[in-house]
């Protein structure tokens, strides 16, 4: 067995761990990332964020044909699907962007190593050993160790994952045909954005919700106009209900669901499970090495170090959202850190969007939790009906809120329901990151005609003098 020294060894290179090894590289160390998978990337690049939007670009543009373009007078026959073409577009998007971390990890100078990664504990000279099992064993040795291992879906009990008919996002990105019939269980993130793509594509689909709303956490009136929007596109909801087990019975599966009042049956052919992830840390020798967690998290200090001198961890094996972007922000600042620099991540400016349509997307506080924190505060509301870029794109569904200080005027929040609502969140993004206020916004020139303009326009609207409303 080999034996070689990095001044960084990354487990994991999905958006976290290949953002901390190409800063890494930057900031001159040495850099090695061990990835089990055949591909780099992780799940977002591999089996989530990027083929689910692929996937979303392309069934939204098949509905467009399909029921819209007659609306811009432009007259087709009924659009047919080519299922096997569209997945195939999908996948090559995926190879080009995978194939992308490759190529910068090669321009980087970061040593890609195949294989699985265990922590194996101090060996000489205080190098921390990572052995690598594969084709070809080896073992690592690294003066720090960055755990970027990410998460995976959670089962529930009753409906374990076999990869045909109860399924994880990793099978739903990849169906052969349209189901008739998509149970999704879980009205978060992957149920509703998976559950459009397939709805688009022609499948009847039902959402089975066990709390009240959709998109936990997010805004009320957000979750309650999308789930408006998303039932008048023909998806279906069961919210405070729950998927007790599934059977299959005459090459069908029988759902069985709990809702209030008793249970119901619901004949599916497939169960699309996306109830939350889990981080993953099995396999990595993390116990033994003493590495400790909280509420099932890596536990780490604002350096990122876990409890074990040498071990770093960042992404959704730590505390907050499992966001792409979050990890990548944590990946960067954690590397940065360790060469001495001050870079922390804003933790209240970290964006979400759910790709639906209309798109859902929000930074910073909620109107909810603000009331039960007992924060004073105002709010500006816009309706994209009001919108003369929305009114060209016929996409006028949705609306952003702003959400500032009573005193002060500090923006705390932004809600966005709506077209692209996912490049507009940056704007909020950005000016809440400088700490700018509500006034700042309505006081900032925006082009016209743009959908932005509606951000503008719920600023003024926080003093009650947006022009177009
Ligand atoms: P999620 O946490 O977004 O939603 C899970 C939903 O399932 C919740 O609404 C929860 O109340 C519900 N639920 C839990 N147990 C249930 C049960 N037994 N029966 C019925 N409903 C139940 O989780 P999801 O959609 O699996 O996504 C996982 C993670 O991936 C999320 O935390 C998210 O951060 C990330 N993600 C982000 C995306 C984005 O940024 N656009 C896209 C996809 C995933």
């Amino acid at each position: 067995m080999s034996e070689e020294i990095f001044d960084l060894i990354v487990i994991g290179a999905g958006p976290g761990g290949y953002v901390a090894a190409i800063r890494g590289a930057q900031l001159g160390m040495t850099v090695a990332v061990v990835e089990k998978r055949s591909t780099l990337g992780g799940v977002c690049l591999n089996e989530g964020c990027i083929p689910s939007k692929a996937l979303l670009d392309s069934s939204e543009l098949f509905h467009l044909a399909r029921n819209r373009f007659g609306a811009h007078g432009i007259e087709i026959s009924p659009p047919s699907l080519n299922l096997g073409q569209m997945m195939a577009r999908k996948d090559d998007v995926v190879k080009k962007l995978t194939d992308g971390v490759a190529f910068l990890f090669k321009k980087n100078r970061v040593r890609s190593v195949a294989g699985s990664a265990r922590l194996t504990g101090p060996g000489k000279d205080g190098l921390q050993q990572v052995e690598v099992g594969g084709e070809t064993p080896q073992v690592l040795l690294g003066k720090k160790v960055l755990l970027a291992t990410g998460s995976e879906a959670v089962q529930i009990p009753g409906l374990p994952f076999d990869g045909e008919g109860i399924v994880s996002a990793r099978e739903a990105l990849s169906f052969d045909k349209v189901p008739e019939h998509l149970l999704v269980v879980g009205g978060g993130y992957i149920g509703l954005e998976l559950g459009s793509v397939w709805l688009r594509l022609g499948a009847q689909v039902t959402v089975v919700e066990m709390l009240p709303r959709l998109i936990a956490g997010s805004d009320g009136q957000v979750a309650d106009t999308l789930m408006r929007s998303l039932k008048k596109q023909g998806m279906r909801f069961m919210m405070g209900a729950k998927v007790a087990g599934v059977e299959k019975r005459d090459g069908k599966l029988q759902a069985r669901v709990e809702v209030e009042g008793g249970a119901q049956e619901i004949a599916c052919d497939k169960v699309l499970v996306a109830v939350g992830r889990r981080p993953l840390t099995d396999g990595l020798g993390l116990e033994e090495l003493g590495v400790q967690l909280e509420q099932g998290r890596i536990r780490v200090d604002a350096d990122y170090l876990t409890s074990v001198p040498g071990i770093y961890a960042i992404g959704d094996l730590i505390a907050g959202p499992m966001l792409a972007h979050k990890a990548m922000e944590e990946g960067a600042v954690c590397v940065e850190r360790m060469r001495g620099e001050p870079s922390q991540v804003d933790y209240g400016c970290v964006p979400g969007v759910c790709y639906t349509w209309p798109e859902a997307a929000s930074v910073g506080r909620t109107e909810d939790s603000l009331k039960e924190e007992g924060i004073a505060y105002k709010s500006g509301k816009y309706s994209f009906m009001g919108n003369g870029r929305a009114k060209c794109m016929d996409e006028t569904d949705g609306f952003v809120k702003v959400l500032t200080e009573a005193e002060g005027g500090r923006l705390l929040g932004v809600h966005i329901l709506g077209p692209r609502a996912s490049d507009m969140i940056a704007e909020a993004v950005a000016v809440m990151s400088f700490g700018g206020s509500g006034e700042d916004v309505a006081l900032t020139m925006h082009a016209h005609p743009t959908l932005s303009e509606a951000f503008k326009e719920a600023a003024l609207d926080v003093e009650k003098r947006a022009i177009h409303a």
